[in-house]
């Protein structure tokens, strides 16, 4: 049986990940299409993607998945969501998670260990996570600064941490950087245990996050440094093949982690 895939978004990320798709790396999936952003038109929608496809996958933004991801699954078809950062508002989480009858998935994405989380969660104690994110400066400069702040950040010789709080604190602060919060969070089954540290590195070649799960099953200490997306150096260059390797998942999970 084939499993037909439809994309939202075609940034790094989905553009990526159709290659890959087109390329043959998942067998037994299929791209029936991409549905544009607006108004561009590449001959393909989301009514079509309704139609034609098992899963949805959301490359597309946090804002994305809260326009499409409810109509998704209350028609039937499973999502797979990479803007994971979405699910820190409780009644989008509600609704896609709880709802259906469409089922909601979400990328392992830029992380890795989500899945020995899950599993000490399920059979034990989550205890406490922290998640310490290393960025360039320039990666962390939001609206809200003022000139002043703006320029310490941006001139800043050596590492500033710039935020030290829990995912309320963190989607307020730094809506862009909630991807791994949430879904640590989300692995623990519990948005209280998670304290994150963004850190803005002057020498931060890549993105990295060190996280530390203290649990009643173990320690689980990870530290991932991504390259960056070749075409967004604001993206991972791992987030597609995290994608790939779950719709391959789904259409045959033979051989695969679970
Ligand atoms: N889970 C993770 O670890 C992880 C890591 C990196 C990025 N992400 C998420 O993946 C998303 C995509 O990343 P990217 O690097 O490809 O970003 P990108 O900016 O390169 O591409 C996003 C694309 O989505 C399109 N788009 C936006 N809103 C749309 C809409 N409503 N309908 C259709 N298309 C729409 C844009 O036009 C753009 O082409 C990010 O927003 C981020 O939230 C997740």
């Amino acid at each position: 049986m084939v499993l037909t895939v439809a994309l939202i978004g075609s940034g790094a990320i989905g553009s990526r990940v159709a290659e890959l798709l087109d390329a043959g790396t998942a067998p037994g999936v299929k791209l029936t299409g991409v549905v544009p952003h607006g108004d561009a038109g590449t001959g393909f929608s989301f009514e079509e993607a309704m139609d034609l496809a098992d899963v949805v996958v959301e490359c597309a933004g946090v804002g994305a998945v809260a326009e499409f991801g409810p109509r998704i699954v209350s028609a039937g078809k499973d999502l797979l969501v990479t803007s994971v950062g979405a699910l820190c508002e409780a009644s989008l989480r509600k609704t896609l998670l709880d709802g259906g009858p469409g089922r909601t998935f979400l990328t392992t994405g830029a992380l890795g260990g989500l899945d020995a989380i899950t599993a000490a969660s399920a059979g034990g104690t989550i205890h406490r996570i922290t998640v310490e994110s290393r960025k360039l400066p320039a990666a962390l400069v939001q609206p809200w600064m003022d000139g002043e702040a703006k320029d310490g950040i941006l001139a800043a010789t050596r590492p500033v941490e710039l935020l030290r709080g829990g995912p309320a604190e963190l989607i307020r602060a730094f809506p862009k950087s909630t991807n791994v919060v949430s879904a640590l969070a989300l692995a623990a089954g519990n948005w209280e245990v998670v304290e994150a540290v963004l850190i803005a590195d002057p020498a931060a070649k890549q993105t990295s996050h060190h996280v530390v799960a203290e649990t009643s099953l173990g320690t689980f200490d990870i530290h991932v440094t991504n390259h960056a997306s070749p075409d967004n150096p604001a993206s991972s260059a791992l987030v597609p093949h995290a994608v790939v390797r779950g719709l391959r998942t789904l259409a045959n999970a033979n051989g695969s982690f679970i």
